[in-house]
């Protein structure tokens, strides 16, 4: 809550200074969270969305995420597909299985595909890498990203040499004290942060990220997480609420909320304007119109879902997750007319990170260096 002029003044000087140098100190940082109000969180928008603007105009890019298998080894607290959690169904889905969605998906103007599940050991390098080929194969305009949780520097290399462009793993806290309590004793955070020093190193997109209102979260805390993703420097980068799920330890936990999701999104936005940020699905659960709020506050992603029907409410992560009853053609028209209702619109187009235009000193220009540009010049293709 602000309570005085000053710690207002304040956090309007930090804002202003991290929309101009993209760094700050992490007592920065720290300041900022705490700050959080409408006000505030208001002015991190007003800030934001012209940097956005400037790198990706009003351009959304989708990604068609396909959710392999709800099979899980490992034991975090705070999800509903977790090992411990014997009332979630599970289900593995067929390479033939995949690759159908991958080719609805195609027809439907998806140039991404984001392959996610839980740490299933069926999922071993070979029966990955062949799925990588197929898809690769025959859609060599895509992108593929893996998000299949931690796994050792050479499977990922092995990942990446059949084809995979990014990788997706969250961090899920910066903080070491916080991440052991979200986790059972067999997952590590210096593991999870070796695992993500090792994707970039291997040449990946890296994505990284976080749930806002985890249990313990602490405005300490989110601003190591803000300190971290500004010195990872990832392309890409997924927040959003907390949600309790019934069948885990966290079941009676609160959600996060849609208020300091869309600021931190905002801040994400101010750290690094290229950024590839989703307006993700956690947001629009708890709130029905969370992933225009998401865009309105700086995100530039939305990830429809384009796995089967009869799956989807076993990929169940939280409570009430929304689109799981929809065809995968319903859920992109759904998003594709949620963004023109704010002013945006999905475009056609494999959405890599813009990255290499970012200068720590001077403003970031619109110029993507490809002879490409952003802004206002209409060069995707909408759908
Ligand atoms: N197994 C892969 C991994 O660990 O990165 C990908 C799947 S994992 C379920 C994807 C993400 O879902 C996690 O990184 C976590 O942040 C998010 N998640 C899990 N449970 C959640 C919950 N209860 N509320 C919100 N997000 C949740
Ligand atoms: Fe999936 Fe609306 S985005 S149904």
């Amino acid at each position: 809550m602000i309570s005085t002029n000053a710690v207002w003044a304040k956090a309007r000087e930090l804002l202003e200074t991290l929309a101009r140098d993209h760094e700050l100190p992490l007592e920065g940082y720290r300041a900022l969270v705490e700050a959080y109000a409408p006000e505030t969180a208001a002015y991190a928008a007003e800030l934001a969305v012209p940097l956005r603007q400037a790198v990706y105009g009003k351009a959304v890019f989708v990604r068609g995420l396909i959710e392999l298998s709800s099979y899980c080894k490992n034991d975090c607290l705070y999800c509903g597909i977790r090992r411990s959690n014997a009332s979630a169904e599970r289900y593995r889905l067929t390479p033939e299985q995949i690759l159908d969605c991958c080719e609805r998906g195609h027809e439907m103007g998806f140039r991404t595909f984001v392959l996610q599940g839980g740490e299933d050991p069926t999922l071993a390098d070979e029966a990955v890498s062949d799925l990588l080929h197929a898809i690769k194969g025959r859609y060599p305009d895509c992108a593929v990203t893996l998000s299949l949780g931690e796994r050792s520097r050479e499977s990922y290399q092995a990942l990446f040499d059949a084809g995979a462009d990014r990788y997706l793993l969250r961090h899920e806290t910066a903080d070491a004290a916080h991440y052991a309590r979200l986790h059972p004793r067999s997952m590590s955070f210096e593991h999870r942060m070796q695992c993500l020093r090792n994707l970039k190193e291997i040449g990946y997109q890296v994505g990284c990220g976080f749930m806002v209102g985890s249990p313990w979260q602490t405005p300490e805390t989110l601003a190591k997480d803000l300190k971290f993703i500004e010195e990872l420097r990832p392309a890409m980068c997924g927040i959003g609420p907390f949600v309790p799920h019934h069948a885990t330890p966290f079941a009676e936990r609160e959600a996060g909320t849609v208020g300091l999701t869309c600021y931190l999104l905002s801040l994400l936005r101010l750290i690094d304007p290229t950024l590839n940020i989703p307006a993700t699905t956690a947001l629009g659960t708890i709130d029905p119109r969370g992933r225009e709020k998401g865009i309105q506050a700086g995100a530039n992603v939305v990830m429809p879902n384009l796995s089967p029907r009869d799956v989807r409410k076993k990929y169940e992560l939280y409570d009430n997750k929304i689109c799981t009853g929809e065809e995968a053609a319903e859920c992109r028209g759904c998003l594709a007319r949620r963004m023109e209702s704010i002013g945006y619109r999905v475009v056609v187009d494999r959405g890599d990170a813009r990255q290499p235009a970012l200068s720590r000193t001077k403003p970031v220009c619109a110029n993507y260096g490809d002879g490409t540009r952003g802004g206002d010049q209409e060069y995707h293709q909408p759908i």
